[in-house]
């Protein structure tokens, strides 16, 4: 089997991390005996500095022909300071989302032990934290009419659903859930949104198909007290485009660091896989990012692949690594390694579970 896989280094720290997810590549083909082919495509704002355009053309025309992207990130500060910016970074995240048809983007949350000392909550609020966010990612305020008024005095932005794409990420939820602890929160404002109450409606119709499930009810506003009181209430989360990019960025410092957290964006076309972290221009080109999230996104492309025991082998070896201290600064700040030393030692410890010793660094 021959998996061709386009990867999107992106902006700032995204060209490193996902350097050390890719050592990973050649473990993986001896472990698994298949093999993966690689086209490199231009996104963000080093597309915009060598062509002119956030998201070429030939970038998307590659994701489509492959069986998988990874992405590093994508943002530059140059853009952030100038709301009046036409052509911007973010633009090629949200149009190759939009081009692949990549409607459910799937965010887990799970806590790890050795970093509790460094979660901003405290020690027994991150016993059993584990849940998974489903964020729809192709509709609502991101996508819908946005304008401006003659004079420019006023804008507005739409927020649009319709009920098919609420039911088709409403059944990955439900059926996610029904592999692990059997809940699903819906997360909206239906006190307030008319597009809130078609997502409530829809997914109580569709509840009846899925009886062994408990589907329960939060407002957005409960919801981001909720995430931070009681993490561990949480089995799969469901809710909308930009619901979902704010609570993620929440229940991502649960864990101690942003750098930690994975995501898979399924839908229509390719899948694509990213950390959730940005690109975090300050630190960028130093070796000094935090590559784990990336690499957690590798194991996730992996699970899509249907190649779950290497995706097991590298969330294990990722536990290790955190355990002996093979970490970046942004969790142990007092001698951290390097993000390449952390990419060597988790592709070293990948080889070592396959017991061949003839292994030769890339
Ligand atoms: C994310 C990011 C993007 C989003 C930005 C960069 C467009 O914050 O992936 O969560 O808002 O979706
Ligand atoms: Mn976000």
């Amino acid at each position: 089997m021959d998996y061709k896989i386009t990867v999107l280094p992106g902006d700032g720290i995204g060209p490193e991390v996902v350097a050390q997810a890719l050592k990973l590549i050649p473990v993986i083909e001896q472990k698994e005996k298949v093999s993966f082919s690689f086209e490199e495509g231009l996104i963000g704002a080093t597309a915009i500095d060598q062509t002119g355009n956030a998201l070429p053309d030939d970038t998307i025309e590659k994701c489509k022909t492959s069986d998988a992207v990874l992405l590093g990130a994508v943002g530059h500060p140059k853009y952030d300071l100038d709301p009046t910016a036409e052509v911007r970074p973010e633009q090629g995240l949200l149009k190759i989302r939009k081009s692949l048809g990549l409607f459910a983007n799937i965010r887990p949350v799970k806590t790890f032990p050795v970093l509790d000392p460094i979660s901003p909550l405290k020690d027994h609020l991150l016993k059993g934290v584990d849940f998974i966010v489903f964020r729809e990612l192709t509709g609502g305020i991101y996508f819908g009419d946005k304008g401006r008024n003659a004079d420019r005095t006023e804008a507005w932005d739409h927020c649009n659903y319709t009920a098919p794409e609420i039911e088709r990420i409403a059944r990955m939820a439900f059926e996610t859930a029904g592999k692990r602890r059997g809940k699903v929160t819906l997360v909206d404002k239906a006190n307030v949104l008319e597009t809130s109450r078609l997502w409530r409606e829809t997914v109580q119709k569709m509840a009846p198909d899925y009886p062994d499930i408990t589907l329960d009810f939060m407002f957005v506003d409960n919801a981001a007290m909720q995430i931070i009181l009681q993490p561990s209430n949480f089995d799969v989360v469901l809710t909308e485009n930009m619901f979902g990019d704010i609570i993620t960025d929440e229940a991502s410092v649960i864990t101690g660091s942003i750098g930690m957290l994975p995501s898979a964006s399924v839908g229509e076309g390719t899948a694509l896989f990213e950390p959730i972290h940005g690109s975090a221009p300050q630190i960028a080109g130093k070796d000094i990012a935090n590559p784990m999230a990336t690499i957690l996104s590798l194991a996730m492309m992996m699970d899509h692949f249907g190649l779950g025991k290497s995706a097991e082998d590298i969330r294990n070896i990722v536990s290790a690594a955190l355990e002996s201290g093979m970490v970046t600064g942004d969790i142990k700040p007092k001698d951290p390694k390097r993000t390449s030393e952390v990419g060597d030692w988790v592709r070293d410890r990948l080889h070592q579970s396959i017991g061949e010793s003839s292994f030769r660094p890339v």
